[in-house]
């Protein structure tokens, strides 16, 4: 009797905790190289399409998300973002206020609560100016971008700094796209992985990213 009632209190917590906090997701990544142009070639085609919907700051429903796909290869992972935003705005003077999308990378996959040398920050505005956060550079990242009528499309390339990649890994990950309104403040953040804004300096609240041929 006793024991049941713990159980069913774990159980209760357990829910109240994922509801609260989420999962934590795993989206596969295709094997391809993608041309980084912002068109979409072939062989996007056929990698799955994820949602940034995790609420982190801002008014549900309001704010911009995006529609996302990943593939890799050996060297890098890509990403292909359409991001439904219809006030593009680049005013801030803090880049991630800007709209903006953000890739993580934990190369290790470690879920550690600091950066360590694997895990990078990057972040391109929808004008294709890129910024860059722990561990990140120009020299990793490569991307275009274009304005649609729905909003922006950002095509990226992640190098890894670290390590190549096979088949089977799996690696840290989120995508966050960083909502600007009109005066140029930021009004909402959404992530695939994250609720608390913590990825910038806490990659252990990144998602996870199955590599798959
Ligand atoms: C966060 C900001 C943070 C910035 C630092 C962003 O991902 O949303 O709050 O200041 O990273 O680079
Ligand atoms: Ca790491
Ligand atoms: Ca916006």
């Amino acid at each position: 009797m006793r024991r049941s009632l713990l159980l069913a209190i774990l159980l209760i917590f357990g829910l109240f905790l994922s509801l609260t906090f989420g999962q934590t997701l795993t989206a596969t990544a295709k094997y391809g190289k993608p041309k980084i142009d912002a068109e979409m070639d072939e062989v996007w085609k056929n990698a799955e399409e994820y949602v940034t919907d995790r609420y982190v700051q801002g008014v549900k429903g309001k704010v911009a998300y995006a529609k996302f796909r990943v593939l890799w290869d050996e060297e890098s992972i890509y990403v292909w973002a359409e991001v439904y935003d219809s006030v593009l705005n680049k005013d801030n003077t803090n880049p991630w206020e800007q709209d903006s999308v953000e890739i993580f990378v934990d190369e290790g996959n470690e879920k550690a609560t600091s950066y360590d040398n694997n895990d990078a920050q990057y972040r391109v505005n929808f004008e294709n100016v890129q910024s860059y956060g722990t561990n990140a550079s120009r020299d990793y990242f490569v991307t275009a971008t274009k304005k649609t009528d729905f909003g922006y499309i950002v095509e990226a390339q992640v190098k890894m700094r670290t390590r190549k990649l096979k088949e089977g890994d799996v690696i840290g990950f989120d995508v966050q796209v960083n909502d600007a309104d009109r005066f140029g403040s930021r009004v909402g953040i959404i992530a695939w992985n994250e609720t608390e804004n913590e990825n910038w300096r806490n990659p252990s609240y990144l998602g996870n990213l199955k590599l798959v041929k």
